[in-house]
C-alpha cells in the first residue's frame, strides 16, 4: 500500500524522520519548511517551502497531495503551525502525530529561573547580571530592545531582525555545540547570566552544562501548551510505530 507522510518540519527529528520514512518502499515524504533559514540542510525526500495560509490552507494541501499522514515535527515554540495543523488533522480526518522532542530538566547546581515568556526574561535580567547571552532564536530580540543599560551576546543562525537592544553583539553560529566551546565563549564575553528558550534536545544543552559549571544563572523560556487533546510522542521511533511503520 502506498503512502504519502507530509512532515511539518524546521527541526533535527523532522530530518531524522524524513530519512527513515525515505528508506521505506513504497512511503512518498515530503518535508514542509516555512522558509525562514536561508539555507537549510540537506533533507531525504521531497521538500516545499512557504506557509500553506493557515489552517484552512493546509487542510487544502493534504486534499490535494493524497496525505495519509501528517507528523507535526516543528519545533517545541513553533505555536501557530501546531495549532494549524491540528485544526487542518481534524477537519480533513488525516491521522496526526505530534513529535517533540523532551524539555530540558534541571540538575543539581543549576540556578534556573524559569519564565513564561520572553517579555518575562527581559524583566528578569536586570536583577540577574549586566552581560547576557541571548540564544532565544533571531526573531525574539525585540522583547530585550529597552533593556539599554545591559550588553548583550546575541547567537542566531542568521542575522537578528530588528529591533534590538542597542549593545548587542551579534554571533551567527548553528549547533550542535560543546561543552568545552560554550563554557570559552561565556568566559570570552564575561557573561553574566544566560538567556534560552526550553527547546530541549543534545545539539544545543551544552550552554546548560557550561553555566552550570560557571556558576551562572539561566533563564529558562517555558514551552507554550499543545492544542486541547493533542499529545505528542519523543523520538522518530515512536513516530514511526505511531504511523505504523515501527
Ligand atoms: N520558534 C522557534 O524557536 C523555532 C526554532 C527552530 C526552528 N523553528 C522552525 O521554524 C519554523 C517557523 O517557526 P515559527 O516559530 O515562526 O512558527 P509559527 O509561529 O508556528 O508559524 C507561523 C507561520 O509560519 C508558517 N509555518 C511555520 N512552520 C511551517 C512549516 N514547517 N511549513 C510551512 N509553513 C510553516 C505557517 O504559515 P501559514 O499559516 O501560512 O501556513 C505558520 O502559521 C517552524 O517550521 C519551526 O519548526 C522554529
Amino acid at each position: 500500500m502506498s503512502c504519502h507522510v507530509l512532515i511539518l518540519g524546521g527541526t533535527a527529528e523532522a530530518r531524522a524522520l524524513a530519512a527513515a520514512l525515505s528508506a521505506r518502499p513504497g512511503v512518498r515524504v515530503t518535508t514542509s519548511l516555512a522558509g525562514r533559514v536561508a539555507r537549510p540542510g540537506a533533507l531525504d525526500g521531497e521538500v516545499r517551502v512557504g506557509g500553506f495560509g493557515g489552517a484552512e490552507g493546509l487542510a487544502g494541501w493534504l486534499r490535494r497531495e493524497g496525505v495519509t499522514a501528517l507528523v507535526d515535527a516543528t519545533h517545541p515554540f513553533a505555536e501557530s503551525i501546531t495549532a494549524n495543523a491540528a485544526r487542518a488533522a481534524a477537519a480533513t480526518g488525516v491521522p496526526a502525530v505530534v513529535l517533540r522532542r523532551p524539555g530540558w530538566r534541571p540538575g543539581p547546581g543549576d540556578l534556573w529561573h524559569p519564565v513564561p515568556s520572553l517579555d518575562a526574561a527581559a524583566g528578569l535580567l536586570p536583577r540577574l547580571g549586566r552581560r547576557v547571552f541571548l540564544t532565544t532564536g533571531r526573531l525574539g530580540l525585540a522583547s530585550f530592545a529597552h533593556l539599554t543599560e545591559l550588553h548583550f551576546v546575541a547567537r542566531s543562525v542568521d542575522p537578528p531582525e530588528p529591533p534590538m537592544p542597542p549593545d548587542t553583539h551579534v554571533l551567527l553560529a548553528r549547533g550542535p555545540f560543546t561543552v568545552p566551546g560554550e563554557t570559552a565563549l561565556l568566559r570570552e564575553h564575561r557573561i553574566d547570566v544566560l538567556v534560552t528558550k526550553d527547546s530541549g534536545g543534545a545539539a544545543t544543552a551544552a550552554k546548560l552544562t557550561a553555566a552550570r559549571d560557571l556558576g551562572l544563572p539561566v533563564v529558562v523560556v517555558q514551552r507554550p501548551p499543545l492544542p486541547d487533546g493533542v499529545t505528542a510522542v519523543p523520538d522518530v521511533a515512536s513516530a514511526l510505530e505511531r504511523l505504523g511503520l515501527g
